[in-house]
């Protein structure tokens, strides 16, 4: 159901209220709860300029907006307001999957016209979006004589923090894209960062800075100028410019999450309010589920991709993880290295990948037929080693033949380094482009809707950032875009605070595919991962993505057939999700309910400290008995020591009236399934 409140009469009418912005005269607004309000005036040089303040305080002092080009003079001084409106809006949406069933959209609308005052006459209109947890505004341009084409050197926008800051980020425009770990510094020493950009304000406000609905524009980094002021700074472009438009053009929203603490910037759907409703259509065959992979082998160096002794994806090794999954209730099996293009330094070269050609010795024919008889369906693998044009010309194709053979999720990669993306314009003229460049994140639509065109969804790793398009285009179901638990396998593992960073930051994009459940606790050669495997089974609930993997092997899966039972049993739609707790980078508990069923499940992790955690078991329903299997750390638990393994696994019934108070082990964490019971 569509609820819909206009602050006018009925409908969606818009309050136009005559211009009253001369001289400067500010504009103003707030959130439909009064708490949140955004002012926006003309300085004395004409420069719009923006506020945002929280509960009487400021968040953002007066902050600039404005736009360089690479061929016309800036847009930034000598403007003025010449009207605003406001609206308000507040409706409710059902996400097809997803952490939350029904999300409400709920904000109120400013819209401040602006228009230079010199020869040029340029308009804008600057729009926010006023929730109660934050701010999302944009700028948007009408077709007009002196900006039929535009071509962005850079945004001006300014995010001027009114106080000091602890800020949690990864820089920006590196050669390993967006696989870094998370800084923890002053606000004041930030350099260029990625987005989204976590911080924790003098008086205890958590703020994240974002952006929204990301197409056909490059992707924001922010750049700290001076103090604790953040300016805009966009993705290169392949050509002079970062961004080129022709006609009407919009940026994406730049968004601000405010909240009282962690939990609360979680909570927020701001994100994904912002993006547009579905375009794509029906997504009833798009289940959500777990996958198991032809993979870990590979990336621990024991198997290979490329053909020859060591090859993975043979029918026999196949075969035999396709009996796992069926076994194990596991509905789908990712295989890597199954095509043809693999043989060669394929990093940074995937010129000979081919989507619909399998190796000799991995008959798709005979084991998607075996599959479907075990009632598992094989995920499809795109790895275009960077060679985008090569892909875009095969889209189509490639997702015709995994349709074709009962696949309903493709995996797809861009392994190359940042900036050496490879396009070839249809006149021969080759570019290299950045991840987040305004051609890739229109690379990234194409193959979103070819995907759908074949009822096909798709998990993309080395991805453009998330900023919630998922609602827009629900078959790109998950991505990377983090160091996920590949680099458990490498040297220089993921230290045991990384998940209490990325549950603030890179999950506030959307759905990761981290690739949790490595029971083995090992790595290549042998080497061990800095978790215990508690915590492992924690990263289920912790980690969100409605495709989950079961990364571990199947030969390792049957030593742990205890903590396996979790991993069988934890769904992964839910209807509801509450974080209970969390400092970000020390611990996070998260509960969460099964979307068409009655259990919940509780996954909690911490960092390399012990610690306690006590939370409340009030979101269970009233006058209900459940019963909790908790899989815990056991006592002697430390992923420091060969007791990274220890686990107690106990059940006990309770009902919403109880607490629970467990503890986590260093590097650790718990699960906790509850079912309802008489
Ligand atoms: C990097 C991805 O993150 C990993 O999951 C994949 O196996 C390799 N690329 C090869 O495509
Ligand atoms: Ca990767």
């Amino acid at each position: 159901m569509t609820i819909v409140r206009a602050a006018l009469g009925a409908g969606l009418a818009l309050a136009a209220v005559p211009a009253i912005a001369q001289g400067g005269a500010p504009v103003t607004a707030t959130s439909p709860d009064g708490r949140v309000r955004v002012t926006l005036t003309t300085d004395g040089d004409g420069r719009a300029i923006y506020d945002v303040s929280r509960g009487g305080k400021a968040i953002l002092n007066p902050s600039r907006l404005g736009f360089l080009f690479t061929d016309v003079v800036k847009l930034e001084r000598r403007l003025a307001v010449t009207g605003q409106e406001v609206r308000d809006f507040d409706e409710s949406w059902t996400q097809p999957w997803g952490e939350w069933a029904t999300i409400r959209n709920h904000y109120r609308e400013l819209k401040v016209r602006l228009k230079e005052t010199t020869a040029l006459a340029r308009v804008v209109t600057v729009t926010f979006r006023i929730y109660n947890d934050g701010v999302g505004f944009r700028y948007e341009f009408p077709d007009q004589p002196n900006m039929a084409t535009t071509k962005i050197a850079d945004e001006l926008t300014e995010f001027a923090f009114a106080s000091e800051a602890t800020a949690w980020w990864k820089p920006a425009y590196l050669w390993n894209r967006e696989e870094y770990l998370y800084n923890k510094t002053p606000l004041s020493a930030v350099s260029t960062a990625a987005t989204p950009i976590t911080m924790k304000l003098a008086d205890g406000t958590h703020v994240a800075l974002h952006e929204a609905a990301l197409i056909d524009y490059s992707g924001m980094a922010v750049t700290r100028t001076e103090g604790n002021t953040l300016r805009a700074n966009l993705a290169p472009g392949a050509g002079e410019a970062k961004v080129t438009t022709k006609g009407a053009w919009s940026t994406p929203w730049r968004t601000l999450i405010i909240a009282d603490d962690a939990a609360g910037i979680y909570h927020s759907h701001l994100m994904l309010n912002l993006n547009e409703p579905n375009k794509l259509g029906d997504m009833s065959w798009f289940k959500p589920g777990k996958f198991a992979g032809v993979w870990w082998n590979m990336i621990k160096g024991e198997w290979s991709w490329a053909r020859g002794p060591k090859h993975g994806a043979t029918n026999e090794n196949v075969k035999r993880y396709i009996d796992f999954a069926a076994a194990n209730g596991i509905p789908d099996l990712l295989v890597e290295g199954w095509n043809v293009g693999w043989d060669g330094d394929w990093f940074g070269n995937g010129w000979d990948m081919d989507f619909t050609k399998p190796t000799e010795d991995f008959d798709i024919d005979m084991l998607s037929a075996y599959a479907k008889k075990k009632g598992v369906r094989l995920v499809g693998h795109h790895e275009t080693g960077g060679a985008v044009t090569h892909y875009d010309n095969q889209l189509d194709r490639s997702f015709a033949f995994a349709a074709k053979y009962g696949m309903k999720v493709v995996k797809t990669g861009y392994v190359t380094d940042a900036a050496q993306l490879e396009r070839v314009d249809a006149d021969g003229t080759k570019y290299r482009e950045w991840l987040d460049g305004q051609w890739m994140t229109n690379h990234f639509i194409r193959v979103a809707e070819t995907a759908y065109k074949h009822r096909v969804a798709f998990d993309s790793h080395e991805p453009v950032k998330g900023t919630g398009l998922h609602r827009t285009y629900p078959n790109w179901v998950a991505r990377e875009g983090m160091r996920g638990m590949e680099y458990n396998a490498w040297g220089g593992k993921n230290p045991p605070e990384h998940e209490a960073n990325i549950v603030f930051t890179r999950m506030l994009e959307g759905p990761m595919d981290f690739t949790p459940g490595i029971l083995s606790l090992k790595g290549e050669k042998d080497s061990d991962i800095l978790s215990t495997i508690a915590k492992q089974l924690a990263l289920y609930v912790v980690i969100y993505s409605p495709v989950v993997m079961v990364a571990d092997t199947p030969e390792n899966y049957a030593k742990y057939p205890g903590p396996m039972k979790f991993i069988r049993d934890v769904p992964t739609d839910w209807s509801e999700t509450r974080v209970l707790n969390g400092e970000i980078g020390d611990y996070v508990t998260i509960a969460r309910k099964h979307r068409g069923g009655e259990d919940w499940y509780v996954g909690a992790v911490g960092d390399e400290e012990a610690r306690e955690v006590a939370f409340k078991l009030d979101f269970l329903t009233p006058g209900k008995r459940y019963k909790a299997e908790i899989y815990r750390d056991g006592d002697d638990a430390d992923y420091r020591t060969e007791k990274r393994h220890s686990i107690a696994i106990e059940s006990r019934v309770v009902t919403s009236a109880d607490a629970m108070n467990l503890r986590i082990a260093p590097g650790g964490g718990f699960a906790i399934r509850l079912v309802p019971t008489k």
